[in-house]
């Protein structure tokens, strides 16, 4: 039976599960350099808590939380989530981090972002997608365009992230 729940050119997504609550991932949210783009990763994370969060986001249908993994190795990479579902009005916001520095730059960014988006579109029936990013998170931003997503509102220096103010930027794209 395959864990493959969508299949792309350079990642495939399958559950997250608590077998995911590795070394690996613990160092991904303790690394500030990897979540200063997050809204997580200003407190301490162990193992038993990174478990304890990995249960409250599985099994529940208010969150898809994706694992990304390594089409040739099966690496787990990093993590895509979709929430904030508003079945009346068509909505959710999404969420990702590659974790995996060497994963990074590669195009899997703007990939696995344009999966989600068609996945909620066909499969989920929703008309529109929103996401949060700092203004500085360039790549960040320049992934998300290149699957689709356009700005669509500014909180200026709202955020405090690395020592300074920025931008919150929301931005958004539409099935049609
Ligand atoms: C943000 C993130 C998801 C992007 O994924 P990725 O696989 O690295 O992104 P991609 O390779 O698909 O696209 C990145 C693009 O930004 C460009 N880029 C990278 N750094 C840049 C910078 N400093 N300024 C401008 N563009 C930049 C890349 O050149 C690439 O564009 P191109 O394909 O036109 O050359 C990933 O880097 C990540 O998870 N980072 C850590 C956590 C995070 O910040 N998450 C997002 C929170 S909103």
């Amino acid at each position: 039976m395959s864990a493959v729940f969508i299949q792309g050119n350079q990642v495939y997504l399958r559950a997250l599960s608590q077998d995911d609550a590795t070394p690996a991932y613990l160092s991904w949210i303790n690394d500030p350099e990897t979540t200063r783009g997050l809204v997580t990763g200003h407190f301490p994370s162990n193992l038993q808590s990174l478990k304890d969060y990995i249960n409250s986001v599985t099994g529940n249908r208010d969150k898809v939380m994706l694992a990304i993994c390594d089409l040739n190795t099966g690496q787990h990479i990093g993590n895509i989530k979709l929430d904030q579902f508003d079945w009346i009005s068509g909505t959710c916001e999404l969420g990702i981090l590659i974790g995996s520095v060497e994963h990074r730059g590669k195009g899997i960014g703007a990939e696995v972002c344009s999966l989600v988006v068609s996945y909620a579109f066909e499969r989920l029936n929703l008309r529109k997608i929103l996401l949060a990013v700092y203004a500085s998170n360039p790549g960040a931003i320049r992934a998300y365009e290149k699957a689709g997503f356009a700005e669509e509102a500014r909180l200026r220096e709202h955020v405090y992230s690395a020592g300074s103010y920025t931008d919150k930027i929301y931005m958004s794209v539409f099935r049609n």
